[in-house]
C-alpha cells in the first residue's frame, strides 16, 4: 500500500489521471467530493486530498509516502523531502508584481503582499532592501490596488489577473511546476514501489501538452 497526497483542484486531478492511466484507478475520484480518502480499486494506492501547500507536511512528516507539489511551494516550505521528478504540469512563475511603471523610491521599507513570506524575504534580502511583509492568504493582486502594499510576490501563470488588474511583472524570481515528492522514510523502506511508479509515470511527463498548466 502506497499513500499519495494529492493537491485538490485541477493539478491533483491530472496527475490522479496519471496514477490511474498507469494501473491505480479509483472509481470514486470524481464522484466523492467531499471525500478526503479515496482507495484504488485494489487497494494497493491511497489518496488523501490535502490543500498544495500542505502536501509538503503530509510527506515530510511520513502520513503520506509520495505527493505532488509545486516547486514554488517547495521554495517557500522547504519540506525535508526527496524530490523524485519534475512532473511538467501547473507551470508558472514566481515574480515580483507592482503597478505599471512602478519605481522603487527606496526611502522606506518596501511593502510587499504575499503568500510567500520566505521566497520574499530571500528575494529581497540578496539585494540588500528591506522589506515590510504583508502576509496575505488569497486574491493578492488586491493589494497594491488599495495600497496596502506597493508590490506583491506570487505566482504568475496565464498572466491574465495581472493584466485585468492594470498590474505587470517588475521581475522575475524562479520559474515553478509540480514535483513528484517522496518521504525520507517511505522512500528508505518502499523505494523499489516508488522507483517503479516514478519510471511508470516518467514517459508520460517526459512531454507534456503545450500551454499545459495547472488551471
Ligand atoms: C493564483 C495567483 C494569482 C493567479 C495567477 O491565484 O495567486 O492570483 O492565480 O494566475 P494568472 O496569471 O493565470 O491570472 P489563485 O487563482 O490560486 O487564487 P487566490 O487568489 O485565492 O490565491
Amino acid at each position: 500500500m502506497l499513500t499519495v497526497a494529492l493537491p485538490k483542484g485541477r493539478l491533483g486531478e491530472k496527475v490522479y489521471r496519471l496514477l490511474a492511466g498507469i494501473g491505480y484507478p479509483c472509481d470514486d475520484f470524481f464522484n466523492d467530493h467531499r471525500k478526503l480518502i479515496l482507495q484504488s480499486e485494489d487497494g494497493r494506492m491511497r489518496y488523501f486530498l490535502t490543500k498544495p501547500s500542505d502536501v509538503g507536511i503530509y510527506v515530510e512528516r511520513g502520513a503520506a509516502d509520495i505527493g505532488i507539489v509545486g516547486h514554488d511551494v517547495l521554495l517557500e516550505t522547504s519540506p525535508d523531502v526527496y524530490e523524485l521528478m519534475d512532473m511538467g504540469l501547473g507551470k508558472c512563475r514566481l515574480a515580483v508584481a507592482g503597478p505599471i511603471g512602478f519605481n522603487d523610491p527606496d526611502t522606506a521599507p518596501l511593502r510587499v503582499a504575499t503568500k510567500y513570506p520566505n521566497v520574499a524575504r530571500r528575494h529581497f534580502g540578496m539585494r540588500d532592501r528591506d522589506i515590510d511583509v504583508i502576509r496575505l492568504s488569497g486574491s493578492i493582486e488586491l493589494a497594491p490596488l488599495v495600497n496596502l502594499s506597493d508590490v506583491i510576490v506570487d505566482i504568475v501563470e496565464t498572466g491574465a489577473t495581472l493584466r485585468e488588474n492594470h498590474l505587470c511583472v517588475l521581475e522575475d524570481i524562479a520559474p515553478s511546476s509540480a514535483r513528484l515528492i517522496a518521504g525520507k522514510s517511505s522512500y528508505k523502506f518502499k523505494h523499489e514501489l516508488v522507483d517503479a511508479i516514478t519510471a511508470a509515470l516518467r514517459p508520460l511527463v517526459a512531454e507534456p501538452e503545450k500551454g499545459e498548466t495547472n488551471r
